[in-house]
């Protein structure tokens, strides 16, 4: 059964590691993320954009998919389906569809009307018991064809929002999604730490987890960080392998055109790349 982030969040938060969020695309994706999660024994969180959830059939489809899986898996360790970057009417629609977790992003709004819009949909997960995660500061990098240039979020913001009851709250601090420039200043820890000093026991969730050095994982996971999101390397481990296949001419062996062979290379790398991110986020052992 699907479960709120609530619960795993507060654990991870006070036991010094993370809970990831993986992305997912199609049962490949979702199949291999929770295969690892298993195995591992650790909570995981399956997120999905707006662009994804169309691209799987809706809403609906994810859940039934992931509903399904969990009994056919016997999946044991906690799960949560999350909305990323959910507009408002996204969000109803998820938590309508069965979503157990939803992401309001009102960053891009004048923070009134986040905070507006905000309560409201805190006021409906509360009553349902789902988890809601607000975002404060726009995450760089390009997220369903919106791009951001990464802001360091205002902490007196974030401490406005996170007392409207939200259950985690992402804020930006120079973060951006996808890979990062080869100019990149790196996480600001100054703003990390004065969010923290503003929020309080509030986990705080870090967008754009590809690609950063493993010594600020750690670092911001010290600092009040309890859920990282990872999406593009899942991607690029997939891609590769994937690339790799076809090139040494292996669909064109024997049956290796059947796509069961052909996206499995793809379906391996995922797994891979996953329990990585599990062993640096801490959350291993922690189902
Ligand atoms: P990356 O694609 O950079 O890993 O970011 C994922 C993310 O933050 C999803 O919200």
């Amino acid at each position: 059964m699907l479960v709120s982030a609530k619960e795993m969040l507060n654990k991870a938060r006070d036991g010094k590691y993370a809970v990831g969020q993986f992305n997912i695309n199609n049962l490949e994706w979702t199949k291999s993320i929770l295969q690892t999660a298993e195995e591992l024994k650790s909570p995981v969180i399956l997120g999905v954009s707006e662009g994804a959830g169309k691209y799987m059939c809706g809403y609906k489809t994810v859940v039934g998919m992931v509903n399904g899986m969990l009994e056919e898996m016997k999946i044991t360790v906690p799960v949560a389906l999350h909305l990323d970057h959910g507009s408002y009417e996204g969000a109803k629609a998820c938590i309508e569809a069965g979503f157990s977790s939803v992401m309001f992003d009102g960053s891009h709004y004048p923070i009134d009307e986040n905070v507006t819009k905000t309560t409201e949909l805190v006021k409906i997960c509360n009553d349902k018991g789902l988890s809601i995660e607000a975002e404060v500061g726009s995450i760089g990098g390009e997220e369903d064809g919106v791009v951001g240039m990464g802001e360091c979020a205002d902490p007196k913001e974030c401490k406005m929002i996170a007392d409207l009851g939200v259950t985690m709250l992402a804020a930006g601090i120079g973060n951006i999604h996808g890979k990062y420039p080869d100019n990149w200043a790196g996480l600001s820890f100054e703003t990390l730490e004065a969010v923290k000093n503003e929020v309080g026991d509030m986990p705080l969730v870090l967008h754009g987890g590809t690609g950063i050095p493993a010594d600020m994982i750690k670092k911001a996971i010290s600092l009040g960080v309890a859920k990282i999101n990872v999406n593009t390397e899942c991607q690029l481990a997939f891609q590769e392998a994937t690339r790799k296949y076809i090139e040494a001419g292996k669909d064109k062996e024997g049956k290796g055109f059947d796509p069961r062979k052909l996206l499995a290379p793809g379906a391996e790398a995922i797994k891979a790349t996953v329990k990585e991110k599990m062993e640096l986020f801490g959350s291993v052992g922690k189902a």
